[in-house]
């Protein structure tokens, strides 16, 4: 007889964003006159940008026809764009080889999938609030979650300390949800704790491409030492808008190896094991996301979703909330009004003026009294949004 897993009876009745979306379905289906103000989930809001566009219409082209038609790719990725990626890295200073970039169809989808390579009774670390796929894929697994927790004090950028324990550490930097950004001195804490006590750290780097601010690091590898303890896993969601095209990459470098096995060549015979690749169609549109004329044309998207940044702190300064990120990160975390719980806000808008967040309590215990808003919203909405809660909350 088939036995579940019983692990997934240790979760959460659904995932965080597919509660929210529940929730608010059932509010239209009740008031089917209003719009609802959307800035919960971290979902893009503008196209693919042009270069992009064009690139996917030449892989379908070069699909059309025998000479260029490609069948299976290779299953770690095409040449093309693991130089690109490689290319794209140089410009940050971190040298990496081609054969150290996997593409894959997503950073949710690898950030679980690399698990496979850890045994369970390896302890988990992480960093919290944090984004729930990281929790709840472990707890499918059955392995031990150790949260080490973040708060007002410490920016919401822990750092280990003496007794912090933990074999897998993930960290996201910009942080999903708060928006705060390690800077070198800190990460580097982080990566010399994870190479003494030899663990590893599953560097998430999807928010990149918001960091404004000289000097912060967008990749782990920009701290000496990275490559021998991290893993980094990125994405073109939010740095391009593919969150419904999927594409992202994970860097698994030469030099990591863990009880004596070479994690980069474990890697490889998972890949040619368990995919058979990203389509060729898109990896062409990806390639293009590396292009000059690609990276003009992300950064003019990514500058709309930081005026929705500023429009939305500019509201919070008024109101006198406290809140951290914005300004590096498309997520702007802010402190529930008159110590309310985060489900209560959460309501409270949603009834009121239709906005809909998420409840920071989503992204582990000690984000509840916390609120996250996403600014890939429209600008329009956003503006709208901005002025309702300034109405509501003064
Ligand atoms: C979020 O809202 O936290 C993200 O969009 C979710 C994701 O990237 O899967």
């Amino acid at each position: 007889m088939v036995k579940p897993n019983e692990n997934y009876g240790k979760l959460k009745e659904s995932y965080l964003f597919a509660g929210i979306a529940k929730k608010t379905k059932q509010y239209l289906e009740e008031h089917p006159d209003k719009h609802l103000y959307r800035m919960g989930i971290g979902d893009v809001s503008l196209p693919l940008c042009q270069a992009v566009i064009d690139a996917l219409h030449e892989g379908v082209k070069d699909q059309a026809v025998k000479e260029s038609f490609h069948g299976y790719m290779p299953e770690c990725g095409e040449m093309f764009l693991r130089e690109a990626i490689c290319r794209h890295y140089a410009t940050r200073g971190v040298t990496l080889e081609d054969d150290e970039v996997f593409v894959s169809s997503g950073a949710k989808d690898d950030l679980a999938d690399i698990l496979d390579m850890f045994d369970v009774s390896n302890k988990i670390l992480v960093t919290e609030p944090a984004y729930p796929a990281y929790v709840d894929a472990n707890i499918m697994d059955g392995r031990e979650i150790l949260h080490l927790n973040s708060g007002i004090d410490d920016g919401f950028l822990p750092v280990p300390s003496e007794d912090t324990k933990g074999d897998i550490i993930y960290i996201c930097s910009p942080n999903n949800p708060t928006g705060a950004t390690y800077d070198r001195e800190k990460l580097k804490v982080w990566v010399d704790f994870a190479n003494k006590n030899e663990s590893i750290i599953f560097f998430d780097a999807a928010y990149e491409a918001f960091i404004e601010e000289e000097g912060i690091p967008h990749s782990i590898y920009e701290i000496e030492g990275a490559e021998t303890c991290a893993v980094e896993i990125c994405s073109l969601s939010k740095t391009a808008g593919f969150t419904g095209t999927r594409l992202g990459y994970t860097i698994v470098p030469k030099k990591l190896n863990r009880g004596g096995v070479n994690l980069n060549k474990m890697w490889v015979r998972n890949r040619t094991t368990k995919t058979n690749g990203v389509s060729y169609i898109l990896q062409k549109g990806a390639a293009a996301v590396f292009t000059p004329e690609g990276q003009k044309q992300i950064y003019e998207n990514i500058a709309v979703y930081k005026n929705n940044a500023k429009v939305l702190m500019k509201a919070f300064d008024e109101l006198d909330i406290w809140y951290c990120g914005g300004k590096n990160a498309p997520y702007i975390w802010i402190k529930c009004p008159n110590n309310m719980g985060s489900w209560e806000f959460f309501d409270y808008l949603l009834n009121e003026i239709q906005v809909v967040g998420t409840p920071g309590e989503g992204f582990g215990a000690c984000g509840e009294g916390y609120f996250r808003f996403s600014t890939f919203g429209s600008p329009e909405d956003t503006v709208e949004a901005a002025k309702r809660m300034v109405e509501l909350l003064r």
